[in-house]
């Protein structure tokens, strides 16, 4: 059995072709840096790699992380500029015993010297967005809250499980700021004995959970991963909200060590792609009622939309 979700319709492609190696034999490592490479190459999504927003100076910084679930090993940048996949640099510290979490210049020193592809990641249509916010928002610069992280769970034919993410985190963010996918047990966690979990939503809010871990823990205890994700992102926006008066986006993918998966959000929108061994990859979108998260395959119309408003022209 080989399989694998992740957050958003952003990854279909990516999960499509990592899908077709894992079908081939290989490696949920190799698979999973190809999902993630192919939507931090493309340039019209707006919060992962090429094309991602940038923050309040006009500068992309990307965070991401890598996880293998049989070893514990665990790679990741934060805050790193110019680089083309940080998913490649992140797989690639997961291989160093110490120093595995860079950031920000010492990141961007370790990709340059081990060769990895250097590029301006701040596109054209990245830059008009941002010059229409800071119109809009006149002097005061705020982050924008809503987000798209890509997080990937894979399970490889010989039962191996890792987990990805990759983000520019907040739009408008601070220089410097993180969010929750860099950091072990928040955006990620994956344990090849039990399954793996991603999250996506406001970094600040899922951290405050360590979400992921908490999810993985509830799968290590005898549950479904859909059960699992319901009641960590349940309990999660409840006790926010107790204690807080609010909570922010909190969205979920998990898939257990045989291949099945779960899902949960607390917004409205949340959509993920899955592809497993005998099935077409398809996108579903994702509805809580009442703490019960149920996801229906997006329609034909649904998913041209999704690709028509990322790609419409943008004007100043
Ligand atoms: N979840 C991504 C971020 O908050 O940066």
């Amino acid at each position: 059995m080989w399989a694998m979700i992740a957050t958003w319709r952003m990854a279909l492609e990516g999960i499509t072709a990592g899908g077709e190696m894992l079908e081939h034999g290989a490696a949920a490592g190799e698979a999973l840096e190809k999902a993630i490479c192919d939507i931090e190459d493309f340039p019209y999504y707006k919060s992962v790699g090429y094309g991602g927003l940038p923050n309040e100076e006009m500068e992309v910084e990307l965070d991401a992380a890598y996880m293998d679930g049989n070893t514990f090993d665990i790679g990741a940048v934060a805050a790193i500029k110019d680089f083309a996949n940080p998913i490649k640099v992140a797989k690639r510290l997961s291989a160093e015993s110490v120093n595995c979490m860079l950031v920000s210049e010492g990141a961007e020193k370790f990709a340059h010297k081990e060769g990895f592809e250097r590029k301006n990641m701040l596109s054209d249509r990245a830059k008009i967005h941002y010059r229409k916010r800071v119109k809009e928002t006149a002097q005061e610069l705020r982050p924008y809250i809503g987000h798209d992280t890509v997080g990937v769970v894979a399970l490889d034919q010989h039962g191996k499980m890792v987990v990805g993410t990759s983000t520019s985190g907040l739009f408008m963010k601070k220089k410097g700021r993180v969010g929750d996918s860099p950091i072990s047990g928040s955006g990620f966690y994956a344990d090849s004995t039990v399954g793996g979990a991603s999250a996506t939503g406001l970094g600040e809010d899922l951290m405050k959970g360590c979400i992921s871990y908490e999810i993985v823990r509830l799968m290590k205890e005898g549950h479904h991963p859909q059960a699992a994700c319901e009641i960590a992102v349940n309990n999660l926006d409840a006790e926010l909200k107790k204690r807080r008066g609010k909570a922010g986006d909190l969205s979920v993918v998990a898939m257990n060590n045989k291949g099945e998966y779960g899902v949960a959000t607390n917004i409205e929108g949340f959509s993920f792609a899955v592809c497993r061994e005998g099935e077409t990859p398809a996108v579903y979108l994702v509805k809580n009622v009442d703490g019960k998260c149920i996801h229906e395959l997006a329609s034909e119309e649904w998913l041209n939309n999704y690709m028509q408003t990322r790609m419409a022209p943008l004007s100043e």
